[in-house]
């Protein structure tokens, strides 16, 4: 049969390295993401830990391949004060999560602890700093306790706290959602607000420079960047954000399991938004910084939905479907492709909370669909990204239409060519031709996640219902692969000379 999608691997255009950063993940303080979700602390020692944070979370995540992770928030990040994290964790004062469920947290996760996490994970750390309710000299001491090796009032604090070198964190967010949770404020106000706090935020190790971002539009909020693009030299910033969740409507979010094909369909097109987003905000940033030194860092993105029934609306616990998988295999391939300009990522969030890649309950765990994509996909880190070219044919839903197939490539360092390919019509396999522009591929291998049915999901009673499996049926032939993929379903192939 004729292919419906032809796409022209560009062979011999290998581009920028894709960062593995894109591939980030966030953890926020917020419902059980960290509190009996990562970390246990000392009550539950039936759950084998390492310093209270959970080994089955650890070796998941490890394999995962998780490059950045963001802490400790979200909202969360303006009303925490870092001080109240540090030393012997009965003296913490407690303090109530004001924006995720008034639940009282005694602190007992802190710096030295997230620090702990991600040396475990081997993940780079972005401390998420708080310029809605806290000082610019908090700030700046914060960075001082974690960053500098000499002598100084915070560097001997973390001394005494039992940490005697610096960790060197570069990553660093200047405030979170100023617009809303972070203090509603306008972006012109803002502007100087990053001004002010990044000026006494201190590069230590001038071999490290601070990876600094702003705090960023809400979705569509070209204002704001622009605004923000205008007001802040572009010496002064490394990155600026971008918020755009998938979501349908905010007050009428829809079912995170039990949904409908029209709630898939339009999950789908506010995913697959994110495409226009990227190249709209980054055309704004392109007039005041054409040499693409600023970073677009979409740092919360991902599926949005109403609390699994019965849970605690503060939490945003939900369920993670085979939609969820489609997010992020479009999502991941629409960085891929835009990462000269999107070189940091997060997934909102981590474990237990929105699209997350891990679901815990007490001793148990599970992966999600997500995880497995993102696990596939992990073979793009640092990779070359390989431009492709072409027309995706319709999934049609009543006659609203969205492209079906998305596709991106890399090369990574050992020459392998890695492809993935989505998907997301809810009926229609689609049949893909890929015209790899070079002859001298010899071998190909494939992975494949796919389920019969899109509400489909691991739990905890059958956690391995959906998991990737080998893909053997893509043919190589002079040059050309052939290949269906089934409908909701995501495919990385790879190929070797
Ligand atoms: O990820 C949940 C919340 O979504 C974050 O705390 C906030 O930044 C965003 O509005």
């Amino acid at each position: 049969a004729k292919a419906q999608t032809k796409v022209r691997v560009e062979n011999d255009s290998a581009k920028q390295v894709i960062s593995a950063n894109i591939y980030g993940h966030f953890a926020e303080h917020l419902g059980h993401c960290i509190y009996n979700g990562i970390y246990v602390g000392d009550t539950a020692r039936e759950i084998p830990n390492t310093d209270g944070i959970r080994n089955d979370i650890i070796a998941a995540l490890r394999k995962l391949k998780v490059p950045i992770l963001r802490w400790p928030g979200g909202c969360f990040a303006d009303t925490y004060h870092w001080k109240d994290g540090i030393g012997p964790k009965q003296d913490r004062p407690a303090m109530v999560n004001k924006w995720w469920g008034g639940v009282t947290e005694d602190n007992s996760f802190g710096t030295h602890d997230f620090l702990r996490l991600c040396q475990l994970l081997g993940s780079t750390p972005y401390l998420a700093g708080n310029t809605g309710s806290g000082t610019p000299q908090e700030l700046a001491d914060w960075v001082q306790y974690v960053n500098f090796d000499g002598k100084s009032p915070m560097s001997d604090l973390r001394k005494k706290n039992g940490h005697d070198s610096a960790w060197g964190v570069q990553y660093w967010g200047v405030g979170n959602e100023a617009w809303g949770c972070g203090g509603n404020m306008r972006p012109e106000y803002y502007a100087d607000i990053y001004r002010r706090y990044s000026t006494f935020m201190t590069d230590y190790d001038p071999k490290k420079p601070l990876f600094k971002i702003a705090s960023g539009a809400n979705s569509a909020d070209y204002h704001w960047t622009e605004t923000l693009m205008k007001n802040i030299p572009t010496n002064m910033l490394s990155g600026i954000a971008l918020h755009h969740y998938a979501v349908i409507e905010w007050n009428k979010k829809g079912p995170d399991q039990s949904f409908t094909e029209e709630g898939y369909f339009k999950t789908m097109e506010s995913a697959l938004f994110m495409d226009s987003l990227i190249q709209k905000h980054t055309a704004i940033m392109d007039k005041y910084d054409p040499e693409k030194k600023v970073a677009l860092v979409v740092d919360e993105w991902g599926g949005w939905y109403d609390v699994a029934p019965g849970t605690n609306p503060g939490f945003l616990y939900q369920q993670n479907t085979m939609r969820d998988a489609m997010i992020a295999a479009t999502t991941l391939n629409i960085f891929n492709n835009h990462s000269d300009r999107v070189r940091l990522a997060n997934l909102a969030q981590i474990v237990n909370v929105l699209q997350a890649v891990i679901l815990t309950d007490k001793e148990k765990m599970i992966l999600t669909p997500t995880y497995h994509i993102m696990e596939m996909y992990n073979v793009h880190q640092d990779a070359k990204l390989i431009p492709t070219n072409y027309v995706s044919p319709k999934y049609d839903y009543n006659g609203k239409k969205l492209d079906a197939v998305s596709v991106s490539a890399s090369v990574d360092k050992s020459q392998k060519l890695h492809i993935s390919l989505a998907n997301i019509d809810a009926h229609n396999a689609q049949t893909v031709e890929l015209d790899l522009d070079a002859n001298n591929y010899k071998t190909i291998k494939g992975r494949i996640l796919t389920s019969d049915k899109l509400t489909n999901c691991n739990t905890f009673q059958n956690p391995n219902k959906i998991e990737p499996e080998v893909y053997t049926k893509a043919s190589l032939k002079n040059g050309k692969v052939s290949l269906s993929i089934p409908p909701f379903s995501a495919i990385v192939l790879e190929l070797s000379k």
